[in-house]
């Protein structure tokens, strides 16, 4: 089957990576030079929609799956679907789980799903006043924020500082017009990914990311410095979380008349009593979340996403290695801030069973390859236990050499 994997970072890679282990012909839009090595790349942007739409079209692809969440938000999927096109990837109205936090928390409370108290603010008054009564909070802006519109505020003198920034100083413009003050929900955190067909799900094995730009969780947030999978989650609470957060989200969607068909991404807390709560929703896997999946998972991926697209998940197809698999990010100097791009990147193992190195910013120039993001390459690697999955991402990591690279020390390090 010919598929079109639309997206330019490590999670399309992976994804590409995975569907071409399926004998499956990938064509990818825009691509990188690292998708270059399992897919034809061609240099459409992932907001040229009608680009991409004729792309599919001509390639009389089988199936699109649309990797990064703005597309999806922006409505590319109808507009794919609108020219008969089957599409792994949610249209704007399910898509809005993510657009819109205000939204989302809405829908949680609305389909009694576990989520921490709120309230949703357009007013610096307002939100002062909520911050007052929910104690410990973290601040959200209501729209896309480039992973940067959630603060958690360490106490209310920062929760407030954070209100005036995305209401008046419009930090994040219209995004963080409107925000939503959440009370704190301490305990650790974990990614849980469901594939849906709008009506049946696959939840797929737990994913720990590593958030912050420094060991020990210290730092600003990133989009993910590192993963490991499966996650220390036990099998009593992964039930709870299908029970509690993901079955009624599908039923919940249905009863909205929304189709989605797509991944459900919950950002879930566990709390001290082990207890799940929802914290968010992304309409879209997760980076670096889908390297480790991608990494452990058996079976016809394409399959599996072609089902869901066409309204029909098959279930028990995909599988996971029983080996674990560690992600290590490799970042730009800068990175989360500005990042310098054309960099060399020199000394890059090549992919080998054990570890798989995925490209996020990268970018060909004169034969060479040279960064072209924050986040640069996802080595991934697989072993009989974290420590030795651990052992094998870092010796790939510590031999690149690239100017002021970053990389957390600490990934898989937490305990299980
Ligand atoms: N790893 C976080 C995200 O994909 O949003």
């Amino acid at each position: 089957m010919k598929i079109l994997v639309i997206g330019s970072g490590g999670r399309e890679h992976a994804l590409a990576w995975r569907l071409a282990r399926g004998a499956h012909e990938i064509v990818a839009a825009p691509g990188n030079p690292g998708i270059a090595q399992v897919a034809r790349c061609v240099p459409v942007g992932v907001d040229q929609h009608d680009a991409l739409c004729e792309l599919a079209v001509a390639e009389n692809v089988a199936l699109v799956v649309v990797g990064p969440e703005a597309p999806l938000v922006a409505g590319l999927a109808d507009k794919l679907r609108a020219k008969g096109l089957a599409v792994f990837g949610p249209g704007a109205s399910g898509a809005r789980l993510e657009g819109s936090k205000a939204f989302s928390k809405e829908f949680f409370a609305r389909h009694r799903i576990p989520t921490a108290p709120f309230e949703i603010c357009s007013t610096v008054e307002a939100a002062n006043a909520a911050i007052e009564r929910l104690g410990k909070v973290v601040i959200k802006a209501d729209g896309l924020a480039a992973g940067k519109g959630v603060v958690v505020a360490r106490d209310a003198a920062e929760a407030q500082q954070t209100v005036r920034e995305m209401l008046e100083a419009r930090r994040f413009g219209d995004a963080g017009k409107t925000v939503i003050v959440e009370q704190q929900i301490i305990g650790r955190e974990v990614s849980v990914l469901a594939l849906t067909d709008g009506k049946t799900l696959e939840v797929l094995p737990a994913v720990e990311d590593h958030k912050t730009i420094f060991d020990g969780d210290q730092g600003p947030n990133t989009g993910g410095m590192g993963t490991v999978s499966p996650a220390w989650t036990s099998e009593d609470l992964m039930t709870r979380i299908k029970h509690e957060i993901l079955e009624p989200t599908v039923r919940g969607l249905h009863e909205d008349g929304i189709d989605y068909r797509g991944v459900l991404y919950a950002g879930v807390m566990v709390d001290a009593a082990g207890a799940p709560w929802l914290l968010e929703y992304n309409c879209r896997f997760g980076d670096p979340e889908t390297q480790p999946i991608m990494a452990r998972l058996v079976g016809d991926l394409g399959a599996v996403l072609l089902g869901a697209a066409n309204g029909a998940l098959p279930h028990g197809v995909i599988m996971s290695d029983a080996r674990v698999a560690v992600c290590v990010v490799v970042a730009s100097a800068g990175y989360p801030g500005t990042v310098k791009v054309g960099d060399p990147i020199r000394n890059l193992a090549p992919s080998s069973d054990d570890v798989i190195v995925f490209h996020a910013g990268t970018a060909e120039k004169d034969g060479a390859l040279v960064t072209a993001g924050g986040r640069v390459l996802g080595v991934t690697a697989l072993g009989v236990s974290v420590d030795q999955a651990r052992e094998r991402a870092y010796a790939v990591v510590d031999a690149i050499e690239l100017p002021g690279k970053q990389v957390r020390r600490d990934i898989g390090a937490r305990g299980r």
